[in-house]
């Protein structure tokens, strides 16, 4: 029987916990075992006293870490005790998933150190662009193929500001309230608004992409809350739009990257992204530009991106490749009309 564990127990995990649920049997058969919830760790058990879990919740660390795991997804956000705690599973030889960006970037070197010496593993799909596959994409494909430059939409909740803020009947307190309503925005949403999120997501891809972690003193930040209808107009006016940009590239001594508000040409791969969706732009020797677009934030892309993730490193790790495809029917759009 396999024993799962919940670091966190907000939009992500719950919905990592739901997806779980809803598709146990594939999900058993695929694995070839039995899953079984075990215990989810929270900050604070009065919040949950009306769901149905409630019975697996723990405020007490030491009683979560009691049980036995054979997974733990974690999705606290922040650095502590996130770091202690899965410093601790790794050194327990117990895999981990994580959405946790800031934890990821920070102290990715130790992470991966730590899950190869014992023979453990730690992804972090759900760490950048939310449902997109990218970080796996990038941990497989490109290594022949260098990467001259990446960049992209790397924040859900500002790309959702900007599309509202965009057609001026919106304030930005509005909209970012609708964003947290929708769990788009971290707890704090300052880290999306002044570029923290994406700074941490663009570190990540810069490891992804150069193949070396890269410190974020070597990153120029500037947040979105100052923008005004004027900048959007200015931006229309100039036939350009305005969009909020991480972007690095390697000079051939070291990385260098912004992330900023920018405007870019209409026929910009990034410019049509809007809403909450991201968007991946990577620019490869021989390959050319490559682009990758689809929903950056909320909770069904994000614990999809989570569960994919265990998946994809649980049968690395087996050396299984006869994967199981999970179909679903699907009614064809009337929007797309075939012409013969
Ligand atoms: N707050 C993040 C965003 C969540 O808006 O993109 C997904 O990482």
């Amino acid at each position: 029987m396999i024993k799962i564990g919940f670091l966190g127990f907000g939009t992500v995990n719950s919905g990592v916990y739901e997806g779980i649920t809803e598709t146990l049997d594939y999900l058993e058969s695929v694995i070839g075992e039995e899953l079984c919830i075990t215990k989810i760790l929270i900050r604070n058990k009065c919040r949950y006293v009306d769901v149905a879990n409630f019975e697996l919740m723990t405020d007490r660390p030491e009683d979560f870490f009691s049980n036995e795991f054979d997974i733990v997804f974690e999705a606290m956000g922040g650095e502590q005790p996130a770091l202690d705690y899965i410093t601790l599973l790794l050194m327990k030889k117990i895999p981990v998933i994580t959405a946790n960006k800031e934890l990821v970037a920070k102290h990715g070197p130790l992470l991966e150190n730590l899950a190869s010496k014992y023979n453990s593993f730690i992804g972090y799909e759900a760490t950048v662009a939310g449902g997109i596959p990218i970080v796996n994409t990038l941990n497989s494909q490109l290594q022949w193929s260098a990467v001259e430059k990446v960049s992209g939409i790397l924040n859900g909740t500002t790309n959702y500001i900007i599309t509202k803020l965009a057609n001026g009947k919106r304030s930005f307190e509005s909209v970012l309230k609708e964003a947290q309503q929708l769990g788009f925005a971290e707890a704090d949403p300052t880290a999306d608004i002044e570029g923290f999120d994406a700074l941490y997501k663009l570190q990540i891809l810069c490891k992804l992409c150069f193949g070396s972690w890269v410190s974020e003193e070597q990153f120029q930040r500037k947040g979105m809350s100052h923008l005004k209808s004027w900048h959007f107009k200015a931006g229309e006016a100039l036939g350009l739009k305005l969009k909020y940009i991480a972007e690095a590239y390697y000079d051939g001594r070291e990385v260098h990257g912004t992330i900023s508000p920018c405007f870019i040409d209409k026929n910009h791969p990034l410019s049509a992204i809007e809403n909450e969706n991201n968007g991946v732009h990577i620019k490869a020797a021989w390959l050319g530009d490559f682009v990758t677009v689809g929903p950056g934030a909320g909770k069904r892309p994000t614990a999809t991106s989570m569960i994919e993730d265990y998946l994809h490193q649980l049968l690395k790790k087996n050396n299984q490749t006869n994967r199981k495809k999970r179909v679903k029917a699907y009614l064809p759009d009337s929007q797309q009309f075939v012409i013969f």
